[in-house]
């Protein structure tokens, strides 16, 4: 066990219970007046200090253009955490850790006196030369700002004296693989591997976690998970919400940038990957990495027989009438950008022969629901009379992601009554009955394992290059304006298009009803 994990047994409940211990350290958040910070970085970091999670000598730097002073800068997040009245003096004491500083991202000058203040507000905080450099900005300021820190020497680490130097990166790594890979190397200048943080927020998620523990801590399941059991596996995620407010951002990215590339992927490494020797960042990751590598390459000139694109148009979600993508505020009005996508992907290796992978995440969809459902075969046969085995449900075992998280397992049952009546009912589970208290969210999770140097959930450089070059083909086909791979069109509160049942209709199969 490592000594800096905390580990708690409760015979009573035969609860196992292990957390990392962070390390004393400053969190430099560059963004610190924007959007990601407000909603949900010092939200999460106060969560952790309420909890007693963060480390014992922590300051927050917030670094950004806005002149600020630092009262100023305390009394945005006084506003925006909400706390019971008990919690008020918690939540200042917490904001007495907070300091700002006024950042040009251009200027040298600037990194230089950034390095100098680090040094008093280590000094008087006692964090022994640890630091996290958090980038919620846009993606266009990364290298102005890693490169800043590398030429003042910031990136360095001495594990004599115990320093360490974290740089936290949100997505998009990269907008194709070209850009993807030049962040890579442009990184690789100053910062190493092991300090590179890469965010996908859907790793920090309780329920995607429960992924591992459910395929690896119990016995039951993996005997069937494999092309003899499980017939296809569906993974969904859908929004009720349209492109808000992030229509500049959206309009150069699309459902398959903004989903696929990464949280689409993480969850399929995670439930076809082979069991890790142990729970360490290398191991786990190690065995993702093989999954991608798996992944069979879609092939540019068929590639609508796999991939399937939408863009909503007018229509009702929630019992509201809302607008079509192209009369968005600052969409532009023939905008070929999908806000649906739909794929097919098949694994090549012995365990996933044959079992399609189906995806599907798109925008105002009729409600809020990410699931990965595992479809098992049908029974090879019938004794029940008239039912054919096609007329049993086939079971199918259902994680659900959000919003009410849980699981549930579909079998066949027989109904009171007749002699024989069967029917499909579900075996549910719901995450509230095992723990009232709020889950934690999933920025609780990442920042806490960042402070503890655990990068387990974090992701490696070749699992963003990878994840890349598999989309590739499907990006250059949708972007070919003479290709043969149409945007279809939905109605909002529809989950994409027709297209998209299509995709498995023809295969046999269809989507789970949401
Ligand atoms: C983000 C995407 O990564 O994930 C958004 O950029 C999307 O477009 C969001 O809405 C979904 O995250 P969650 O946690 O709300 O499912």
């Amino acid at each position: 066990m490592d000594s800096r994990e905390i580990v708690r047994f409760d015979d009573d409940r035969a609860e196992y219970c292990l957390e990392v211990a962070a390390d004393d350290c400053g969190i430099v958040i560059f963004g610190a007046s924007g959007d990601l910070t407000r909603r949900k970085l010092i939200p999460s970091l106060f969560q952790l200090y309420r909890r007693s999670l963060l480390p014992e000598h922590f300051f927050i730097l917030g670094c950004a253009r806005a002149k600020l002073s630092q009262d100023s800068f305390r009394e945005i997040f006084r506003t925006v955490i909400t706390v019971e009245a008990t919690e008020s003096e918690k939540l200042q004491e917490f904001l007495r850790h907070f300091y700002y500083f006024e950042l040009d991202y251009g200027s040298a000058e600037d990194y230089r006196v950034l390095s100098t203040k680090l040094q008093e507000l280590e000094a008087t905080h006692g964090t022994g030369g640890r630091r996290i450099f958090y980038l919620a900005t846009p993606p266009s300021l990364i290298l102005s700002i890693t490169e800043g820190l590398g030429r003042e020497g910031l990136s360095r680490e001495s594990s004599g004296s115990g320093q360490w130097a974290h740089l936290v990166v949100e997505k998009p790594f990269g907008h194709d693989h070209a850009s993807a890979a030049e962040l890579t190397k442009a990184l690789s200048r100053y910062w190493q591997e092991s300090q590179i943080y890469r965010i996908d927020h859907y790793l920090g998620k309780e329920t995607v976690q429960n992924i591992m523990v459910l395929r690896f801590a119990n016995l039951v399941f993996e005997s069937v998970w494999n092309r003899q059991f499980i017939d296809h596996v569906q993974i969904t995620v859908g929004e009720a919400d349209g492109v808000g407010t992030r229509a500049n951002y959206y309009e150069q990215a699309g459902a398959l940038k903004d989903m696929f590339q990464n949280h689409m992927m993480q969850m399929l490494t995670l439930v076809a990957m082979e069991p890790p020797a142990n729970f360490t960042a290398d191991r786990y990751r190690e065995e993702k990495l093989k999954v991608l590598r798996a992944i069979r390459p879609f092939n540019p000139e068929n590639v609508a027989d796999y991939a399937v694109r939408g863009q909503y148009v007018a229509g009702t979600v929630e019992g509201n009438a809302v607008s079509g993508y192209r009369n968005e505020t600052g969409v532009s009005p023939d905008s070929q950008v999908e806000t649906t996508a739909a794929l097919k992907v098949m694994i090549d290796n012995w365990r996933w022969q044959g079992v399609p992978f189906y995806l599907r995440s798109g925008k105002r969809w009729n409600r809020r629901v990410s699931e990965i459902a595992i479809v098992f075969r049908g029974v090879p046969h019938s004794m029940f009379g008239l039912m054919t085995p096609e007329q049993l449900t086939a079971n199918t075992l259902v994680l659900k992601i959000q919003p009410a998280e849980g699981m549930g397992l579909m079998l066949e049952a027989k109904r009171p009554g007749a002699k024989n009546c069967m029917s499909a009912l579900s075996m549910d589970f719901d995450y509230r009955d095992i723990c009232k208290d709020r889950s934690p969210d999933a920025y609780e999770r990442l920042l806490l394992d960042c402070m503890a140097s655990d990068q387990t959930l974090f992701v490696h450089k070749e699992e963003v290059d990878l994840a890349w070059s598999i989309l590739t083909p499907v990006l250059g086909a949708w972007q070919d304006p003479n290709g043969s791979s149409p945007l279809h069109f939905y109605p909002a509160g529809e989950c994409g298009p027709a297209a998209a049942e299509d995709l498995l209709k023809k295969d046999g199969r269809s989507w789970r009803r949401l």
